[in-house]
């Protein structure tokens, strides 16, 4: 437990966390200070000003609340006339050369500008001379487009790309109304999590090509997520929206806040794989190669599994930690072979010792914590002996499978049981399509042991059914919500010490004898 401190806070008494600058202390209690160039991720750099407030007896009377730590009795004053003034000074400041295109600004609805003008300065401009001109749609690289006439020279994108991606792309040149933000000469942004400097801008300034003009932000909603797309696990928020006689699609992935897991930021192919949640998905089921209803698609993989001698479930690393347990029943039921092979989870050398993994898959520890077989060598030693393959959200056949195993899956029977069109699922006798991670609630584990829950964000208009219910239909017997997490307490003994029946928001790091099952 952090040490506290007290204060005051325009008069009112208020306890807070020590350790602090006064931005981040007073936040946490729903006091806010305006701020541009402080980030946590950063640190303070003290250009902008706008968050300079008053002390009661300081010398100096007026700091900075980035670079003042809180401390014991201190008497802070936000709301005096000279704080106000100060603060409508700085606006006009900014403002002076600032465009006036928010109804176009793909920023308009989150930016800070804007906010801090309806909460800070609300003046008429006094400016009646032309404003200065800068570079506008400058395409930096990386998916990111800068328009300088917008920039407040926070230099927050500048110090990412100096202090977290250690690449140095940007630097401010020029001085007074002449500063910029710009490149060195022919050397556009190039790492792998440029498009952070997006979500790090608090203006209009560095906008997604990706996104830009796609959605306005107010209509978005934004849903808790976990980023599938590595064994990182990072946390996102799900921007998603259903437009009018359309269906619900996600427009983007931001990344959410977990010092646990992944900081501030996200990779940007993970950031952009919610593409993949929209595109490329099996819509309807499939028997024989014939388009089907989906019940009977159902029923007949049920028939033709109760038909088989020995049937092999083919399990997804990505699959949800329920999803692995429903599967796992079903195995039981059946007196199946389970086995959580993937041939195209893997990519050696990949990984970067920041937050990318080689792993590209979100559960393969759940996988290993359920002592689920991830071998080669039991895969195709099970596929040998098995008259029917089922095939759940697997990514067999993504890499060229050895010739041994071709052959045999030639004269198989499979179920493909996929949220996405696959190799596997245009040759399966049996397609049936499944919801995606951001169509379903569940949990997994990432490569750290930590155990983290995500929920259902998006509602397509004909929902595919979770694979847990499709487990159900097949025979599986553990699919109740509450059976799910009994099971899951019962194999997971922090998850049982909980207090809650909830995995906290930041997740669960398991414990040493648990995270021994876990390492992926
Ligand atoms: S482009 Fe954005 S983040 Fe970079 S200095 Fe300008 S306002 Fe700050
Ligand atoms: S590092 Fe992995 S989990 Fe994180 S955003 Fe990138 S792909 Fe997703
Ligand atoms: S946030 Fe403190 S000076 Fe900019």
């Amino acid at each position: 437990m952090a040490e506290m401190v007290k204060l005051f806070v325009n008069g009112q008494e208020v306890e807070v966390e020590s350790g602090k600058n006064l931005i981040d202390a007073l936040e946490v209690v729903g006091i806010e200070i305006p701020h541009f160039c402080y980030h946590p991720a950063l640190g303070a750099d003290g250009n902008c000003r706008m968050c300079l407030v008053g002390i009661e007896d300081g010398r100096p009377p007026l700091v900075p609340a980035c670079k003042t730590p809180v401390a014991e009795g201190l008497k802070v004053q936000l709301d005096t006339d000279k704080i106000k003034k100060i603060q409508r000074d700085v606006m006009e400041l900014e403002l002076i050369n600032h465009p006036t295109d928010c109804p176009v600004c793909d920023q308009a609805g989150e930016c800070k500008l804007q906010d801090y003008y309806m909460s800070y300065d609300h003046q008429a401009t006094r400016m009646r001379v032309p404003q200065v001109l800068k570079g506008k749609k400058l395409d930096f690289g990386c998916g990111v487009i800068h328009d300088q006439e917008r920039c407040v020279l926070c230099a927050r994108c500048v110090r990412f790309t100096r202090q977290i991606t250690k690449t140095g792309e940007l630097g401010i040149i020029n001085r007074s109304d002449e500063a910029r933000v710009t490149l060195f000469p022919g050397r556009p942004l190039n790492n792998r999590y440029a498009l952070n400097v997006v979500d790090l801008c608090p203006v209009g300034a560095m906008t997604s090509k990706d996104f830009r003009f796609k959605q306005r932000a107010w209509f978005l909603k934004r849903n808790k997520g976990i980023c599938h797309g590595c064994s990182m696990g990072c946390n996102i928020f799900i921007d998603h929206n259903r437009e009018k006689y359309k269906d619900d699609l996600i427009y983007r992935f931001r990344p959410r806040f977990n010092p646990e897991v992944n900081g501030y930021f996200i990779c940007d192919k993970g950031r952009m794989s919610y593409h993949q949640e929209n595109e490329g998905r099996l819509k309807s089921a499939r028997i024989d190669h014939e388009d089907s209803p989906l019940v009977q698609a159902l029923q007949t993989a049920r028939r033709r599994i109760e038909a088989s001698d020995k049937v092999l479930l083919l399990v997804s690393p990505n699959c949800s930690l329920e999803q692995m347990l429903a599967i796992r029943s079903l195995a039981t039921e059946k007196g199946a072979t389970i086995s959580g092979y993937s041939d195209g989870c893997i990519q050696t050398g990949d990984a970067d010792g920041y937050l990318i993994q080689d792993d590209k898959s979100a559960n393969r520890a759940g996988l290993e914590l359920l002592q689920i077989d991830t071998t080669y060598d039991f895969f195709k030693e099970s596929l040998q002996r098995a008259d029917t393959l089922v095939c759940f959200n697997n990514d067999l056949f993504f890499t060229d499978p050895d010739p041994v195993v071709a052959e045999k899956l030639k004269v198989l029977q499979t179920i493909a049981i996929s949220t996405h069109e696959t190799p596997f699922s245009r040759q399966a006798g049996i397609a049936i399509p499944a919801a995606s991670y951001s169509e379903y609630a569940g949990s997994v584990i990432n490569k750290d042991g930590v155990l983290q829950y995500f929920g259902r964000a998006v509602e397509k208009n004909v929902p595919a059914p979770e694979m847990i219910s499709i487990a159900r239909d097949l025979g599986a017997t553990l699919t109740e919500p509450e059976a799910l997490l009994h099971a899951m307490k019962r194999c997971i003994p922090a998850l049982a010490a909980a207090e809650s029946d909830q995995i906290p928001e930041r997740g669960l790091k398991l414990t040493l004898s648990e995270a021994a099952h876990v390492t992926a």
